[in-house]
């Protein structure tokens, strides 16, 4: 354990040196040594003990255990494919989304207290088209004060910040965001009260498709949310996953059909670590930064997502068999961000 330790806080302190010649990153968060942090001996600190020393070193892939997605109330092999539209009321698409407070499990055995939207994490994936009128009745039932912020273009007065417009929505209360679909592309949404980080790392979030006007080709498509979770309030996450259950797809592969195409919404929720990245095995994949441009930009087997960065991929797998995909952040990968894609006749 000890050498795995210093490996990270090495890994760490590169990023710092880096900052310190003058690159373009943000500050650093303290570098703490985890093994401080791992004296407690509640039991979800023993899950987590437990969770990292069953992916470090051990050749083990993937989990030990099931999540139990009923008890979750969500489970991440629905909200691959699962794409919200909402309600046309007289011309307006409409949703209407909750914040709550809510226990869930990431990995088996690890609990975490979550904020959600609409009860799951990610929030459910908002899909409109491009021009369209968008509205959103937010209600905050949480204990806490929140908001959500879309990325987009549209008036100061609707963008769900503190200070500005409505601002903190406070606990019981409700607003009505109201704009433009525009631009089209892959966008995100997510709280943006203060302490930012915390309030999107602990599930407050979600993928926000516009289509273009007049939509893409006809595709299997998925969302994949990257994140990860800070269970010891450590600013330093324990647990990574797409869709934010530890090796969801490795105990039960994402089924796809041979030479279809498939399109994957990617984007990266994840705080605290400053890049995240998708790799795919025995393929490549074109790549349409934000979507919004209908050429992709690469044809490549893996991308680097930053804070907030989201992109769409498109490939067809031209055999059938197990393909993995996964982090090539090693750590990452390790600590829950693999799966597998089963591709079939
Ligand atoms: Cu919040
Ligand atoms: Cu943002």
């Amino acid at each position: 354990m000890r050498k795995l330790w210093d490996n990270k806080v090495s890994r760490r302190k590169l990023l710092g040196g880096a900052a310190a010649t003058g690159a373009a990153l943000p500050v650093l968060h303290e570098v703490v040594p985890h093994r401080d942090l791992h004296g407690g001996t509640s039991a979800a600190q023993a899950a987590v003990e437990h969770h990292r020393q069953a992916h470090r070193g051990s050749g083990h892939l993937g989990a030990m255990g099931r999540v139990d997605a009923r008890a979750n109330g969500f489970d991440p092999h629905v909200i691959v494919r699962d794409f919200d539209e909402g309600t046309l009321r007289g011309g307006v698409r409409e949703w209407d989304i909750v914040a709550q407070d809510r226990e869930i499990e990431v990995a088996p055995g690890v609990k975490y207290a979550a904020w959600a939207y609409n009860g799951r994490v990610p929030g459910p994936t908002l899909r409109a088209r491009q021009g369209e009128r968008l509205r959103i009745n937010f209600t905050n039932g949480s204990n806490h004060p929140h908001t959500i912020h879309f990325h987009g273009i549209h008036r100061d007065v609707m963008d769900g910040v503190p200070g500005v417009g409505a601002g903190n929505i406070a606990a019981g209360e409700s607003t009505v965001y109201e704009f433009d679909a525009e631009p089209f592309g892959l966008h995100l949404y997510h709280c943006h009260s203060t302490p930012l980080a915390e309030h999107i790392a602990k599930g407050l979030y979600g993928a926000f498709i516009i289509d273009p006007e007049d939509g893409r080709p006809d595709a299997d498509e998925l969302v994949m949310v990257m994140n990860g979770f800070d269970t010891n309030f450590d600013r330093t996450n324990e647990v990574y996953a797409v869709n934010t259950v530890a090796f969801a797809y490795m105990d039960k592969p994402i089924r796809v059909k041979r030479g279809e195409l498939v399109r994957i919404y990617l984007v990266n929720l994840l705080e605290f670590d400053f890049v995240n990245s998708f790799h795919i095995h025995a393929n490549f994949f074109d790549y349409y930064p934000t979507g919004t441009r209908l050429e992709p930009r690469d044809f490549t087997d893996t991308v680097i997502q930053g804070q907030g960065e989201r992109g769409i991929l498109e490939l067809r797998f031209p055999y059938t068999g197990k393909y993995m995909f996964h982090a090539h952040v090693s750590e990452f990968a390790e600590l829950g961000w693999m799966g597998f894609f089963e591709v079939v006749d």
